[in-house]
């Protein structure tokens, strides 16, 4: 059974782009029968930038009530909150002492900000070294990561390197690298793509007016309601593609281009679309909401199979350091 781990921060309420790009193929991927996963709420990462207790609070317990609506096993896998495992923070100490400060002044979770060195902290200066430590704590063998996270995995495999050398035996394991080069690209309602940095998301689990609001705000051109319309280069289609099946999809195609079919027409087929797709996941993750101590129950139950595998795996290291 392959070992697979991966981190989702905890920077906000999940928004579509999130779901369709991450959660929901990641969640497939834990389904297969040949696959056991970590999955884990980055709550420590995301220290990094948030600085407000209850909202950082809030958002891990929202990430949480995500993947547990979206129906992530939680006894076939392991999902837990990071910082309740206080061994990643002991480990990345030790990675740490075995990473080039040179190294980390490439890397671009830092790099990317430093033009203002005065807005950065260390803990995002050394944020690949946690990542590490996420990562060889739990052995992963597999890693599923989009582009952007491809040089945090190297550091990984480099630190694997150094110090498997520096002690002449296999004490951490390397991870492999599993690219997702075709993660679905999801625009955002002014056809970026969609991020919380951009202000321009669909939130899902707000209330069916709120949700309609921010459908009807997706930006299109401004043809009539009776001139035929092209789907390709339409947002409001791109999503709804994205969402329905390939008789849903057709069925819309054909409306936009027989024309007398607006793009509030539109627009309302993918609200529908939404309601209808993921209704049970709404209500699901609502209830969860409004009930943290069931949220903390099985974020706890998840904490306790991770804490006995990064225990093995600590011990392991300390001995071998010189502890
Ligand atoms: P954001 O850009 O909103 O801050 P994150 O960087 O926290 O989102 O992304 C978390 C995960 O969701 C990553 O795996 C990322 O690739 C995926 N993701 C984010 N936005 C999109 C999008 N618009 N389309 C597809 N995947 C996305
Ligand atoms: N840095 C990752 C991101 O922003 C989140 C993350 C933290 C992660 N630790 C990890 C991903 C370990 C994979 C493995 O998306």
């Amino acid at each position: 059974m392959a070992r697979i781990l991966t981190g989702i921060q905890s920077t906000g309420v999940p928004h579509l782009g999130n779901l369709l790009g991450a959660i929901i193929p990641t969640i497939e991927m834990s389904r297969k029968e040949s696959n056991k996963m970590f999955a884990f709420i980055a709550d420590m990462h995301s220290l990094t930038s948030i600085k407000d207790g209850n909202t950082l609070r809030e958002n891990t317990y929202s990430v949480a009530a995500t993947w547990l609506a979206f129906g992530v096993d939680i006894e076939k896998n392991v999902f837990y909150r990071q910082s309740d495992i206080p061994e990643v923070s002991e480990l990345s100490w030790y990675l740490s002492c075995f990473m080039p400060y040179t190294r980390l002044q490439l890397a671009h979770s830092f790099k990317d900000k430093s033009e203002k060195l005065s807005d950065v902290n260390s803990g995002l200066f050394n944020y690949p070294v946690l990542m590490a430590a996420d990562i060889l704590l739990y052995d992963a063998e597999i890693v599923p990561v989009g582009k952007d996270q491809k040089q945090h995995l190297e550091y990984t495999r480099d630190l694997v390197d150094r110090i498997n050398h520096q002690y002449r035996q296999e004490i951490l394991i390397k991870p492999e690298i599993s690219l997702n080069d075709k993660t679905m690209y999801v625009p955002g309602v002014d056809g970026q793509k969609m991020s919380k940095s951009y202000g321009n998301t669909i939130n899902i689990f707000e209330s069916d007016k709120k949700l309609r609001k921010s459908i009807m705000g997706i930006k299109t051109d401004n043809l009539g309601l009776e001139e035929p319309k092209n789907p390709d280069t339409c947002n409001v289609f791109r999503i709804y593609s994205l969402i329905g099946s390939e008789d849903q999809k057709n069925e819309l195609d054909e409306n936009y281009r027989k024309g007398n079919f607006g793009y509030g027409h539109a627009k309302q087929s993918l609200y529908e679309l939404i309601c209808e797709k993921y209704g049970n996941e709404r209500e699901l993750y609502n209830e969860l909401m409004s009930n943290k101590t069931k949220l903390d129950e099985k974020l706890n139950f998840g904490a306790e199979k991770a804490r006995k595998t990064a225990k093995e795996t600590i011990n392991r290291v300390r001995s071998v350091i010189g502890y």
